[in-house]
């Protein structure tokens, strides 16, 4: 294990503890400031550096989410808050599933249900707490001979900002939402040591079983479901950019998004695509 920075403050070793028998050469690295915990995993994988990592960034400079955008900490640290705003880490390791529809799914139902249980999931995976984004995953993957190295990126916000001026802070399409609402006080140490673990099990559970385990769970966290929603840019059979607005209807075994819309059952399988509440 190496600790980079603060090894008091971030459960590190207990992390390890529970994690490395299921995960050989599990390795847990806390960095000051990066600028992505994905960027970093990536690159260290096509350098071939593929041993299971769990890499927390107290700061990332240029952190990434879906669809090409900017992920950012909301809140600046100041002296009278010197606390981490939110909790940014990625999980990189070797996987071969023999089917990868749903992981991204899958992981949110994790990360969701070890959080609390007032949190949703809008589809793929983003973390609802009362029409609010709260948290947001992106998972990237890089060759590696048969298998893939797999890096699960996730980015909660935990405290919120003590003067919220909308003009500064980065425009949001999602007004978002913090922890500290639900859970007062709780840390971002705290927070990952509650959803690391759940993690790399589901994670594990997700490369035996695939997605179907988890369906369900999905289903009944799918704040979307029943809504009349628009989907932008999926593409259509024939490699169209469509949109199209319907009602979901939750997600099928392959964590498909079931949208009815005028003109028929839609299914919705693409993660580059936006889905939007009406
Ligand atoms: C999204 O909501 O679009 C996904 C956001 C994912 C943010 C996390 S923060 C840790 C990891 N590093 C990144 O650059 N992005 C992910």
């Amino acid at each position: 294990m190496s600790v980079a920075f603060s090894p008091n403050a971030w459960p590190a070793e207990a992390i390890w503890e529970v994690i490395a028998p299921l995960l050989p050469d599990f390795t847990v690295e806390v960095l000051p400031e990066i600028d992505s915990t994905n960027t970093e995993l990536m690159r260290r994988a096509k350098s071939g550096l593929v041993a299971p990592t769990l890499l927390v960034a107290e700061k990332q400079t240029a952190g990434r989410g879906r669809l090409g955008r900017e992920w950012h900490d909301l809140a600046e640290r100041t002296e009278e808050l010197p606390t981490i705003p939110a909790l940014t880490f990625s999980l990189g390791l070797l996987l071969s599933p023999t089917d990868w529809s749903g992981l991204s799914l899958a992981v949110g139902v994790s990360i969701a249900q070890s959080l609390h249980a007032s949190i949703g999931l809008k589809w793929p995976n983003d973390l609802w707490l009362q029409n609010r984004k709260l948290a947001g995953i992106l998972i990237e993957t890089c060759a590696v001979g048969q298998l893939r190295y797999v890096i699960i990126g996730v980015g909660i916000n935990i405290i919120q900002p003590k003067i919220q001026q909308p003009s500064a802070l980065p425009s949001l399409r999602t007004p978002p939402a913090f922890l500290q609402e639900l859970t007062p006080k709780i840390s971002s140490a705290e927070v990952l040591l509650r959803v690391s673990m759940p993690l790399v099990q589901s994670v594990l559970r997700f490369t035996e079983l695939g997605f179907v385990p988890f369906q369900s769970s999905f289903n009944s966290l799918d704040v979307l479901r029943n809504r009349q929603v628009c989907v932008d840019n999926y593409l259509d059979e024939n490699k169209n950019t469509m949109s199209t607005a319907g009602v979901a209807l939750g997600v099928n075994t392959k964590g498909e998004l079931m949208i009815q819309t005028a003109h028929g059952m839609q299914t919705i399988n693409s993660s580059e695509v936006s889905v939007k509440p009406l």
